[in-house]
């Protein structure tokens, strides 16, 4: 999938808008404003709606935000949204189920910073289910990660990730029925740059996949205020474009070759990549899945180390299967997620919509 989409050479668009929802009183704010609003910190009394606003800051395919939530005294559901789905990326929902995933990590963790012990019904295939119970709250480093972390689609400095990092990391993202293999020599990058590179070209051949996507992209402040969901350009680091110029500019723009050649160049630049790889392919693993890539970003985000999905080969089906077997994963398993790392200044935070449209 891409905001990675390099989208356009054009003019800035600008700011001052009509904003929907982000408390009373105001009419007009600018993307910075709302998108700050939405991670002002947790709130000291957080009850279980607070909590539900810091885990919808988590990461989300196409920033969907594929969620709903229903409240009860002490328990929390998180269902998917299937208005939302991107059938051509995401065919079996895997990404859907993923971002869920991602969710109710974030949940889990603003949650027991206020004293509000999560437990997740084992093995969920749909729905997520968390009891919640009191206890001593505790705020980690992850929890404060929340607001913080993004995924950075920047070409990055080349630094290198050391070792006893890459341990923090692996140890973070630790979780059952899931493992991670990182990849930190270069030959090995250029191979799974290889395959970003056909697997991206397949997807851009597809026409309905560049119509989902397309469906997606914002292109400018007023694109990404309307809706607070989507791929906003300034946030993969590309120029925003006025509305009216998006039809003559897009399809020249973004090119096959375009494309490729930034994420060689991105790719280039990272210190690593960590593939995560479920140990069945069923929700049950995809929505582990999602939690573990969700505590890696933050510990990465703790440590000051940014990070990118490259996808484009475990999105594709027939190149996930030959992925998988350059990998050498066993039978049963599944490549998640491609995930490169490295250092970069941030890029403009993404937006969410308001905890109270995602309420059941
Ligand atoms: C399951 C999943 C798959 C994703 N795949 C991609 C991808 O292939 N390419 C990409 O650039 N971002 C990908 N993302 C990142 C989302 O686009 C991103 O989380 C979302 O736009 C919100 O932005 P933020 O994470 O910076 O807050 C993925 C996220 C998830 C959870």
């Amino acid at each position: 999938m891409p905001t990675r989409r390099s989208v356009l050479k054009g003019a800035a668009a600008t700011a001052a808008l009509p904003l929907a929802g982000c408390g009373e009183g105001s009419t007009v704010a600018s993307y910075a404003a709302v998108a700050e609003e939405i991670r002002r910190p947790l709130a000291a009394n957080a009850d279980l709606m607070e909590c539900v606003r810091y885990a919808t800051l988590a990461a989300n395919s196409h920033n969907t935000q594929p969620w709903q939530f229903e409240l009860s005294s002490n328990k929390v559901a998180i269902l998917p949204d299937l208005s939302r789905r991107t059938p051509a990326v995401d065919p079996d929902d895997h990404h859907l189920y993923a971002s869920l995933g991602c969710a109710a990590e974030n949940f889990l963790l603003a949650a027991r910073a206020r004293g509000l012990y999560g437990a997740l019904e084992a093995g969920a295939d749909g729905p997520i289910a968390i009891a919640v119970d009191a206890g001593r709250p505790e705020e980690t480093d992850l929890f404060a990660a929340i607001p913080k972390r993004q995924c950075t689609r920047s070409v990055y400095d080349g630094r290198t990730v050391p070792a006893s990092e890459l341990a923090l990391l692996e140890h973070a993202a630790a979780g059952e029925g899931i493992r991670l293999v990182f990849l930190m020599e270069k030959p090995r990058i250029e191979n799974v740059l290889e395959y970003v590179l056909s697997a991206n070209a397949a997807q851009m051949g597809d026409e309905a996949f560049v119509r989902e996507l397309k469906h997606w992209l914002r292109f400018n402040e007023a694109q990404a205020l309307a809706t607070r969901d989507g791929l906003f350009s300034a946030c993969s680091g590309n120029p925003t474009l006025p509305g009216w110029l998006v039809p003559l500019v897009f399809p020249f723009a973004f090119t096959t070759s375009g494309e490729n050649d930034r994420y060689a160049e991105q790719i280039r630049s990272s210190s690593g990549i960590a593939v995560f790889v479920s140990a069945r392919d069923d929700r049950a693993h995809w929505i582990e899945a999602g939690r573990s890539f969700q505590r890696f970003a933050l510990k990465a985000t703790a440590l000051g180390i940014a990070h990118a999905f490259v996808n484009q080969p475990v999105e594709v089906p027939a190149s996930r299967s030959e992925f998988a077997g350059w990998l050498g994963l066993g039978a049963e398993e599944r490549p998640d997620f491609i995930i490169r790392f490295g250092y970069a200044p941030p890029l403009p935070m993404s937006l969410r919509r308001d905890v109270r449209d995602v309420m059941v």
